[in-house]
């Protein structure tokens, strides 16, 4: 599917059918009201209809707000690909709405078909998008932008569904070292040897029981005069069985996305370097497999994390935990960043908390917690501060190591995760580091706003849109 933006009027584009938005007022006073009432349309927010004869697909909205138009857009190019028209056109409606229509197109109309045999044919080849305003030049910038934005995300997508038996700890080592090709960065691996010489004593031990091995992946974005640096740490546990505190058989299904914090780190320095952003950016990937065997690591082992802390294992399934506090450290031992966020699906407490489209961000700065916010709303994702508190962080106390893999009362499972997380934060860092749990945000089984099954490459638009503004 192409998406082109073209300087002109739509009456002058020629394609088989035209997308127009229409409020329930617009839809009043339009001049196919009749017959559009005659077929049931009220312009409701995501219903759509065809008036074949006019070569019109309508599609309802609330608002012309970016995040009716988004929803609007994904109702749109389902219909569109459900039909045999090959190409379609719109106007831009404006500016500040014109992200949004990319994303409906490209990650509502999303397919990851790698496995299957005879995937569906889709007749829809084309879609111009026209604009005649005079500031032809920021639109065009705002569609370039958005588009590479958009592809990021769907390279985490494809990332994430990729299933646990091709995407292994080795094959992301692969996949990183193509991705740095292709995109000039700066690559650097370590393998388990280095991993022991570098004493990364807690991520080692999750992965012992796999038959591939663990790696360290870091990447880096290096433009020339760059305003801030940020360190991006991602989990990348490429399956997650629970290991010995082995996970019930129905939640161990969909574990191959508990790599999505990983993808989503590789999306995003993708988007910043084709940005071009005055950035500069790291990323720093711990990619593991949990499984079980002979060697697994068990729960009370005591383990010597890369920084000294020594840390109790009482359930093996907190796993992501004991990964990113040693990448955690070694982003920090190895560069001195302005910035350090991490992502990981790391607790299932974190969608009791928030739901499964909410994004949990956790630290101490006021102000980082803010930007993102504002990060949220302009991209389309959703997040929402989980607070941090003396109390809870009381509960990884251990009697025999400095810190406990998990706490001992169930409640809060995602900030006392987040605080474990804390401790490893060197303490000129603790202000301007944040954690962000995608556990309920990084993959669905059912459609929701521009998602479709599978990943949904949480964190990449977040992301993308933080530092272009930073
Ligand atoms: N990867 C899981 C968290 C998860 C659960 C992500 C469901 C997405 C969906 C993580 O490693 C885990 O198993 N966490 C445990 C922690 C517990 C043992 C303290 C959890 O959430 O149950
Ligand atoms: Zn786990
Ligand atoms: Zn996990």
């Amino acid at each position: 599917m192409n998406i082109k933006l073209l300087n002109s009027n739509i009456a002058d584009i020629n394609a088989d059918i035209l997308v127009e938005f229409l409020t329930s007022q617009e839809l009043a006073s339009h001049v196919d009201v009749r017959v559009l009432q005659q077929a049931g349309f009220k312009a409701e927010q995501d219903s759509i209809c065809f008036l074949h004869e006019k070569g019109i697909l309508f599609s309802g909205i609330d608002s012309k707000h970016s995040d009716d138009i988004r929803s609007a857009t994904v109702s749109a190019i389902k219909a569109l690909k459900a039909s045999s028209y090959m190409s379609a056109r719109l106007s831009v409606i404006n500016n500040e709405t014109l992200s949004a229509l990319i994303e409906g197109f490209v990650l509502g109309g999303y397919e990851f078909n790698t496995y299957k045999s005879q995937p569906k044919e889709i007749h829809l080849k084309d879609i111009f998008f026209a604009s005649n305003a005079l500031d032809f030049k920021v639109i065009e910038n705002t569609f370039h932008d958005a588009m590479i934005v958009a592809k990021a995300t769907c390279f985490t997508r494809d990332i994430v569904n990729t299933a646990p038996q091709e995407m292994h700890p080795q094959s992301m080592v692969e996949l990183a070292k193509q991705l740095a090709k292709d995109n000039k960065l700066g690559c650097e691996i370590l393998q388990e040897k280095e991993l022991e010489e570098e004493k990364m004593g807690a991520m080692l031990a999750v992965g012992r029981a796999s038959i591939h091995g663990s790696a360290l992946i870091h990447l880096s974005y290096k433009p020339a005069n760059p305003k801030k640096i940020i360190s991006l740490v991602g989990k990348g546990l490429t399956y997650d069985s629970g290991g010995l505190s082995l996970k019930p058989a129905t939640s161990m299904v969909t574990m191959k996305m508990d790599k999505a914090g990983a993808c989503g780190v590789l999306g995003m320095i993708k988007a910043a370097s084709e940005l071009k952003l005055d950035v500069e950016v790291h990323a720093f990937i711990g990619a593991v497999e949990n499984m079980i065997g002979g060697n697994a690591y068990k729960p009370d082992d005591v383990l010597v994390s890369r920084s000294g802390t020594t840390i109790e294992v009482r359930n093996t399934d907190a796993e992501g935990r004991l990964v990113l506090a040693d990448v955690l450290t070694y982003a920090q031992d190895t560069l001195k960043a302005d910035y350090l966020f991490d992502f990981a699906t790391l607790t299932g407490a974190c969608m009791v908390a928030l739901g499964q489209y909410t994004t949990g961000v956790m630290g101490h700065s006021s102000k980082l917690k803010h930007d993102f916010s504002k990060a949220g709303s302009k991209s389309g994702e959703l997040i929402s501060s989980l607070p941090f508190n003396r109390h809870l962080k009381k509960l990884l106390k251990s009697e025999i190591a400095d810190i406990s893999n998990t706490a001992s009362k169930p409640y809060g499972g995602a900030i006392t995760a987040g605080l474990f997380l804390e401790k490893f934060i060197h303490e000129d860092m603790k202000n301007r580091w944040l954690h962000f749990d995608i556990a309920g945000s990084a993959y669905t089984e059912n459609a929701w706003d521009c998602n479709v099954y599978g990943g949904t490459g949480a964190g990449v638009r977040l992301m993308s849109n933080y530092l272009k503004n930073i």
